[in-house]
């Protein structure tokens, strides 16, 4: 199969859904809505819904939505193949839900990747946590973690490939066990992958968060100073009925010790305002909290009610307004500390990795640095993939415009380093 241009042009529609606030699952009916039409017209058009809607919802689905062809959770992806041929061949709905379906599946590494220079490797699923406001446990099940053995193949075989970047990903990675092996000795076993240049993983948990992680991200600069560590609240009182298990200051020490191991390392987390009960007074602990730590990047969310949550028990009592003026004002802080760290890359010579042609400007290379920041500035797409040492010149909350440096020394600096290799050998991109 090839990816199509457009909806018209397709003939397999997939629905990949989320279902971790109410919006993003509203989201899913609706797009179903507007493929209906489509599915009218032409009745041998294969549309599926897989993901987390589709594992809450099952065969609800298909009341709402009877022009579905099959529905499938996320446990299920190695099923995918098997689905979509057999809605091609019987005309008759499909449902799986198969909780024993879960071994994660190898997959391709060739198959498309956004950006392509970053292989995503999964090391493991689902969540044992059980955090009051979230669905996740429900939809993804308990964790698995695959075997050390297939997921350094698969990175060895990303690496091999020309990916210059792997993130391993996971629910909670650092929770990752496999017989003798925990996180810290799975990442520092994959950080020794031969080619690769850069090593990211996330989501970690602040509980399971061990010195040994950041102890290793020191020793190996292969592994980016990035590090995502969602705290949720400021509040000792709200992260109790939240169910996190860990305290402001527990939290706190963790990342000053990360800090004082990884100069220079970039820090994003995980806001929810207006959970159950929040007073006024919890909500100004978590402003305290982003005032000090600094916090390269803040995802924050107005707290959604999800169904069957321990949290749909307690009295959903913030007002919207409240909650989304809460919102606001944490964003309007964040910003500005946000810009405030970026204008200190200003004038800075940063090496950064090529991610390919900016979708705004195909004549402008947007690119990262090892801590995560998107930087955009003039080149040639063939540079896709290398790495760069680009001067910043000037930087807003989002991202950066740098210069080249120099390209051709770049270059040459990179050949001696025995890295300037035509990375990405993906032309055409398509999946096995
Ligand atoms: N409402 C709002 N935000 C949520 N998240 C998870 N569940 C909810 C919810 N019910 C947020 C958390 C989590 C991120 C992935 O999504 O901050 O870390
Ligand atoms: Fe959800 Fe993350 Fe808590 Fe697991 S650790 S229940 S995925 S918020």
């Amino acid at each position: 199969m090839r990816p199509a241009a457009s909806d018209r042009e397709a003939d397999v529609i997939l629905l990949n859904t989320c279902a971790i606030r109410e919006k993003a699952s509203q989201k899913v009916f609706a797009r179903l809505g507007v493929l209906r039409p489509l599915k009218i017209r032409r009745p041998d058009l294969v549309v599926g819904v897989c993901g987390c809607v589709a594992q809450l919802e099952q065969r609800e689905i298909f009341r709402r939505a009877p022009h579905v062809d099959f529905v499938m959770g996320p446990r299920n992806v190695s099923s995918l193949s098997t689905l979509v041929n057999e809605a091609r061949n019987k005309r008759h709905q499909l449902a799986v839900f198969d909780p024993r379906d879960s071994l994660i599946p190898e997959l391709p590494v060739a198959a498309l990747r956004t950006p392509r220079t970053r292989a995503y490797v999964t090391i493991m699923e689902g969540c044992n946590k059980g955090c009051t406001f979230c669905v996740v446990p429900a939809t993804r099940g308990r964790e698995a973690c695959r075997s050390p053995e297939s997921i350094l193949s698969e990175a060895g075989r990303a690496a091999g490939e020309g990916f210059p970047e792997i993130e391993l990903l996971g629910q909670n990675v650092n929770a990752y066990r496999s017989g003798a092996w925990d996180f810290t000795r799975l990442l520092g076993a994959d950080s020794l992958t031969p080619g690769l240049k850069r090593l990211r993983f996330t989501t970690s948990h602040p509980l399971h968060f061990k010195n040994s992680i950041a102890d290793l991200m020191a020793a190996r600069p292969v592994i980016c100073r990035y590090l995502h560590l969602p705290v949720q609240s400021g509040s000792n009182a709200v992260l109790s009925r939240m169910r996190r298990g860990y305290t402001i200051e527990e939290y706190l020490s963790k990342i000053a010790y990360a800090r004082s191991r990884v100069p220079g390392l970039a820090l994003s987390t995980d806001i929810i305002v207006g959970f159950p009960g929040e007073t006024q007074g919890e909500f100004e602990r978590t402003l305290d909290l982003i005032r000090e730590p600094r916090f390269d990047l803040i995802y924050s969310f107005v707290y959604s009610r999800r169904p069957g949550t321990p949290a749909a028990g307690m009295a959903d009592d913030v007002l919207a307004e409240v909650k989304s003026d809460r919102l606001h004002r944490l964003q309007e802080i964040q910003a500005g500390i946000q810009a405030g760290i970026n204008a200190g890359y200003v004038g800075r010579v940063e090496e950064v990795l090529v991610e390919g042609p900016s979708a705004m400007d195909p004549g402008v290379l947007a690119s990262r640095t090892n801590t995560g920041k998107i930087v955009n500035f003039t080149g040639p797409s063939e540079w896709t993939g290398r790495l760069l040492e680009v001067r910043i010149l000037n930087a807003t909350a989002n991202s950066m415009r740098g210069e080249a440096r120099d390209a051709a020394a770049s270059l040459t600096s990179l050949r001696h380093r025995d890295i300037y290799e035509e990375s990405l050998s993906l032309e055409g991109g398509s999946a096995p």
